[in-house]
């Protein structure tokens, strides 16, 4: 079956997550963060998705920019650096326009050239995924940005992944999903979608029911699919 969109994770999968520490790390006044950076982005992000998941089962939900913040309190707080308010303002600055890896504009352009639908499917509130979207350049490859605040709950609720069909008109069996989140996939996979998994840290597959469909080592073989 030949997908007639592709919808993608934003978080990992389009932005690289890792690069708000990393560039504030490499800024003139680092200090402590210059030799932590990998550990605290690691923490920051771990903690943003658990937070995540832990409110999504509690009914406690709250937006991604919240739960970002929280997240990064936490990550910082472990490195010793709770009180820097200036770095905290700086790294949130930073998330809202985290840098797309670099195969992503290109493949994104071919996918739209082949006519297919593009759309991002993520648990970003919508300010957040804008700004994101803008500021990699791609708001013109984008047909829709749907975020899980409609729903008011997070991946992997099927209640989400139902949000494409409502949003593009496509059913599931003709959905690509792209997602580097293993246990993205797992949700969109059982929920019916076609899926490929961009393992871009070479990581063994989730022990999760309903596995990848498509293991990519980034997006550039997407094309392929059209
Ligand atoms: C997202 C997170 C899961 O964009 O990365 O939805």
């Amino acid at each position: 079956m030949q997908p007639t969109a592709f919808v993608f994770d934003a978080y990992g999968t389009l932005f690289d997550v890792a690069a708000a520490a990393r560039t504030a790390a490499a800024e003139p006044g680092a200090g402590r963060l210059a030799g932590v950076w990998p550990r605290l982005a690691e923490d920051w992000r771990r903690k943003q998705l658990e937070y995540s998941w832990l409110r999504a089962i509690m009914g406690a939900h709250a937006d991604f920019a919240e739960v970002t913040a929280d997240a990064l309190d936490w990550a910082l707080e472990a490195q010793g650096m709770g009180a820097e308010h200036d770095l905290r303002a700086r790294l949130l600055a930073l998330y809202d326009r985290l840098e797309a890896y670099p195969e992503v504009p290109e493949v994104l352009a071919r996918l739209k050239a082949g006519g297919r639908a593009l759309a991002i499917l993520s648990n970003g509130a919508p300010a957040m995924l804008g700004a994101a979207i803008r500021s990699a350049g791609i708001d013109g490859l984008i047909d829709r940005a749907i975020s899980v605040e409609e729903v008011g709950v997070y991946k992997p609720s099927p209640r989400v992944y139902a949000l494409v069909e409502s949003h593009l008109g496509v059913p599931p069996g003709q959905v690509m999903f792209v997602s580097s989140n293993g246990w993205d996939i797992a949700g969109a996979a059982r929920f019916g979608f076609l899926t490929a998994w961009v393992n871009r840290a070479g990581a063994p597959v989730d022990r999760l029911p309903h596995g990848p469909a498509h293991i990519l080592t980034d997006l550039t073989p997407l094309p392929d699919f059209l």
